[in-house]
């Protein structure tokens, strides 16, 4: 049986044709994803319903093919299983209790009690590893420390994460714990998806851009580079794709930094930029502006065929540079593919 694209783009091999899969491809600019959410009631009732997110999981992969299958779920349901409240606000986005001092950090649950919040999710990653076509590949994930501290902390993830920072220069220290506390849940639940048959895991860092200097280095390649140790530790043939999104220069080096097989750019880096400063360590995921699958037109056609090329020299895995848009127009996503496999 010849190894799936995905993972031999990981491996660092360079493919005539990258493996492609799009961020939140399960999502609202798909009907059949609108009407299984209706069927599921709310947001978090499909997240933790794991006949329902499988289905939903599936769906981008019958219609498009897609390389790769990402587990749909949440970054905020291991804040919710280490004892915060999660709740969304219809068209308002993920709202959260907040923690506002080290006696909110200590009050979360130990790491152990996740699991019993969080075994739907990996009920869903077992449908998923027996029903998914066998040329797809099954990515697992997870937010990082610092994404997931923002929330948890602020209560939601606007704002220029304020809260955090704050928090953060008020009590470093207790700043750090609750970053801790995070990695260790995020070992424990990315071990239990990858055991449930998750083959590859992702890091999802969104508000990386936010962290400078020191602080980057500290709250976001720190504890990226403890959390792919661990887990490597535990499973040496997973891979990780970790995306510190809108790192800017904090791109360079990321791979080498945290142990990560592959580097996710966001589009406010080019594709040239990314190929000399980024590629260079091995591969990387990316980074087509999500705006082009409201837009399509020649425009998605060139920019796709241009990202491939600038990225050819190396491995790479197509993708966009950050989520699509419930505005996204279903048909763009068949062009881009077209334009991507020819
Ligand atoms: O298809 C996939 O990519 C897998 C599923 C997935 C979702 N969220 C489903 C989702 C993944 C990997 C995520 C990650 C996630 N969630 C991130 C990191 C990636 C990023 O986008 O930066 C973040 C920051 C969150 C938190 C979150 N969840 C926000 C800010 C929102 C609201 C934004 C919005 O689009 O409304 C969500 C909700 C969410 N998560 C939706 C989906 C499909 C939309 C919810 C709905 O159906 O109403």
């Amino acid at each position: 049986m010849t190894e799936k694209t995905l993972l031999r783009a990981l491996k660092g091999e360079t493919l005539p044709i990258p493996p492609v899969w799009l961020m939140r491809q399960a999502g609202r600019y798909l009907p059949e994803y609108r009407a299984t959410r209706a069927q599921a009631g709310d947001f978090l009732s499909l997240c933790y319903n794991p006949e329902l997110a499988a289905e939903v999981t599936l769906q981008p992969i019958r219609r498009y093919g897609f390389d790769a299958a990402i587990l749909f779920a949440d970054i905020l349901l291991i804040g919710q299983a280490m004892g915060s409240k999660l709740w969304f606000a219809e068209g308002e986005g993920p709202r959260m209790s907040t923690i506002t001092d080290a006696a909110g950090v200590d009050a979360l649950r130990p790491t152990e009690a996740i699991h019993e919040t969080l075994a739907p999710v990996y009920e869903t990653v077992r449908i998923l590893a027996r029903e998914l076509p066998k040329e797809t590949t099954l990515i697992g994930f997870a937010g990082a420390p610092w994404t997931v501290a923002t929330y948890m902390i602020g209560g939601k993830g606007k704002d220029e994460q304020a809260a955090a920072h704050a928090f953060k220069a008020a009590d470093r220290v207790a700043f750090a714990r609750l970053l801790d506390r995070i990695a260790d849940a995020t070992v424990e639940y990315l071990s239990a998806q990858i055991a449930a048959g998750a083959e590859v895991v992702k890091l999802f860092d969104s508000w990386a851009g936010s962290l400078k200097g020191q602080d980057f280095q500290e709250f976001c390649v720190a504890p990226a580079a403890r959390i792919i140790a661990d887990l490597k530790a535990r499973h040496p043939d997973i891979p990780v794709i970790a995306f510190p999104r809108e790192a800017g220069q904090g791109y360079v080096g990321f791979a080498r930094a945290t142990g990560a097989d592959c580097v996710a750019v966001d589009n406010s880096v080019s594709a040239d930029w990314a190929a000399a400063h980024v590629q260079v360590d091995g591969c990387v995921q990316g980074n087509l502006d999500p705006r082009h699958m409201v837009t399509g037109g020649p425009d998605l056609v060139a920019e796709a065929k241009r990202i491939c090329k600038a990225f050819a020299g190396g491995p790479h895995i197509f993708n966009l540079g950050h989520g699509i848009t419930p505005e996204a127009d279903p048909d763009n996503v068949h062009r881009l593919l077209e334009a991507i496999r020819g």
